[in-house]
């Protein structure tokens, strides 16, 4: 462990700034941007001026600082650590290699009463010097910043003149030790420990251990990004899983030049190696940052929004949850897969706009335990932000109590709550005007068509979503154009808030068959008529000129 006193090195130096940033607004995560975008001089310095001057209690506060090991990740730690420190921030805790999880951060902020975490990732986006960049900011309860402060940090950014940061040498990050410059002191920690304690705490690791030792074989892809360690650390180490379980353990800059986002189309190989192979009876993968989950089984692919609902039903099988849960909360396109299983539990359950931080207010008033998006997210009131890793010992748990393969419990779940079918296809990379007009059109029409046939149902409502915060009051309005059917099913379609290039679409679709239907469908046959339904009536094809989503899960 080196402890160093580095205050003669350092000079406060002034920057002004001639071409302050003129950037759009950050986005629910954060500014994300391509990695060139932010190697623009003077562009980094001047969006952490802004968060260091905006974030209540910076002076005389702790700061959290990690990332998820992509290329500018320890460059952006150094200067983050020489502004804060310019700012007086009493302590950083900072990571060996800046490596340190979405969940992991989030965690550490709660347990050191941080007054806030920046996670230097842009989640599944791409990295390296041709790929993505992102700086996310977390405020004091582990989670993303509220809206209301990245709107003051936007504003704050308008405004700049110069930032402040120290001329000293960097800190070394390659082991453990604590640093001093100024009247700030830097820690290093390891990233992985306090987060693998905390997973202890949640799951009866010992259970799932003797329930994989019995021929269960896994395998986990961390596809190049930040979750290797972590995995090597709970699978390969306290697990016991043999050597090699996990798949691309080693965070990479680039990652390899994978695109690390967990799902059917950027996950191919553990995917294949589940759907179509024998050998293996569960596979998993996280993306960039550690926050989302992929659930495979043999022969089977688990769709987050049933990943949520199975969750909720046996919850009770991990000890964190053994006395049930106070309620639940999905994003509004995720299906109702989940209601349907706090109905039968007698919990409530939420329905939230897109994004983590809405499922904020609901964990720390304890209105809710569990919550999940369709987009791979799933999590706890355990910390503020989706958890991967922790989605991924949650299935095993179930597995190990029930002992029964993923397809059987899948089965027994639909047989008894019913199946909602479910898709989303996303059409990526649109030009942001056609996508914007083909969006306003929709939104336009909705009122129109309630009433009206869609696919072979009547339109029972059509409207863009409210969020009324039961917590705080606050209404959140167009988050997403729906299209409700007299049979409950529905389509969803949003633009996405998070892509770099153009404008992606999603459309969301949706149709429940209860549990004395057919459970056993392809998706894609299940929904055709919904989605051949929205293409004629949205204009996706004709608009775009694409013939086929960028990528259907
Ligand atoms: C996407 C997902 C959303 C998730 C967000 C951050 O946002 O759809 O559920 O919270 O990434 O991981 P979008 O691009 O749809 O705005
Ligand atoms: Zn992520």
């Amino acid at each position: 462990m080196s402890s160093k006193e580095l205050s003669s090195e350092h000079k406060l130096v002034r920057v002004c700034l001639d071409n302050p940033f003129t950037d759009q607004k950050p986005g629910t995560s954060g500014l994300r941007k391509s990695t060139k975008h932010f190697q623009q001089s003077n562009y980094l310095e001047s969006f952490v001026e802004a968060i260091l001057q905006t974030l209540p209690g910076i002076e005389g506060g702790v700061l959290v600082l990690g990332g998820d090991g992509r290329f500018g990740n320890k460059h952006g730690i150094d200067v983050i650590i020489r502004m804060a420190a310019a700012h007086r921030v009493k302590k950083i805790i900072t990571t060996v290699d800046g490596i340190l999880s979405t969940p992991a951060a989030s965690h550490l902020i709660r347990t050191e009463k941080a007054v806030g975490g920046i996670i230097l990732s842009a989640s599944h986006n791409s990295g390296g010097p041709d790929g993505d960049f992102g700086v996310k900011i977390n405020g004091p309860n582990g989670g993303p910043a509220a809206e209301s402060l990245t709107d003051a940090i936007y504003a704050k950014t308008t405004k700049l003149d110069q930032y402040l940061i120290l001329n000293n040498e960097s800190i070394p990050l390659d082991n453990p030790g604590t640093y001093s410059i100024s009247t700030t002191n830097i820690e290093v920690i390891n990233g992985i420990d306090a987060y693998v304690e905390l997973m202890q705490k949640i799951f009866d690791l010992d259970q799932i251990r003797d329930f994989l030792s019995n021929d269960f074989l896994m395998a986990f892809d961390a596809l190049n990004a930040v979750t290797g360690p972590y995995a090597i650390r709970l699978f390969e180490g306290l697990l016991g899983t043999p050597s090699g379980t996990v798949r691309n353990g080693v965070p990479l800059e680039d990652f390899g030049g994978c695109h690390p986002d967990p799902n059917l189309t950027y996950a191919k190989d553990i995917a294949s190696l589940l759907l179509e192979g024998q050998d293996y009876a569960f596979g998993a993968a996280c993306d960039g940052d550690g926050d989302r989950n992929m659930i495979l089984g043999r022969k089977c692919f688990v769709n987050p929004s049933d990943s949520l609902a199975l969750l909720t039903a046996n919850a009770t099988c991990a000890p964190a949850y053994s006395n049930g849960l106070v309620g639940v909360a999905r994003s509004m396109p995720t299906s109702s897969a989940v209601d349907v299983v706090a109905k039968a539990l007698g919990i409530d359950c939420f329905e939230t706009p897109t994004g983590w931080k809405f499922f904020g207010n609901l964990l720390d008033s304890g209105q809710i335990t569990l919550c999940g998006e369709e987009s791979f997210g799933t999590g706890s009131n355990h910390v503020r932000e989706k958890d991967g890793i922790w989605a991924v010992l949650f299935w095993l748990q179930i597995l190990a109590r029930k002992k029964c393969s993923v397809q059987t419990l899948m089965n027994q779940h639909w047989s008894r709550f019913g199946r909602h079918y479910y898709s989303r296809h996303d059409y990526e990379s649109i030009a942001s005007e056609k996508a914007q007009d083909l969006y306003t059109r929709v939104e336009s029409l909705l009122p129109s068509i309630i009433g009206s046939s869609f696919a072979s149902n009547k339109v029972a409502a059509a409207d863009n979503f409210t969020y009324n915060d039961p917590v705080d009051g606050s209404i959140t309005n167009r988050q997403g154009l729906r299209i409700l059917l007299d049979d409950g099913s529905r389509v969803v379609l949003r633009l996405s808030g998070t892509g770099t290039q153009g404008a992606t679409l999603r459309v969301y679709l949706e149709r429940y068959i209860s549990s004395n239907g057919n459970l056993t469908q392809d998706p894609q046959k299940a929904l055709a008529e919904l989605i051949q339904a929205i293409d004629s009536f949205a204009e996706i094809t004709k608009r775009t000129g694409m013939k086929r989503p960028t990528v259907i899960t």
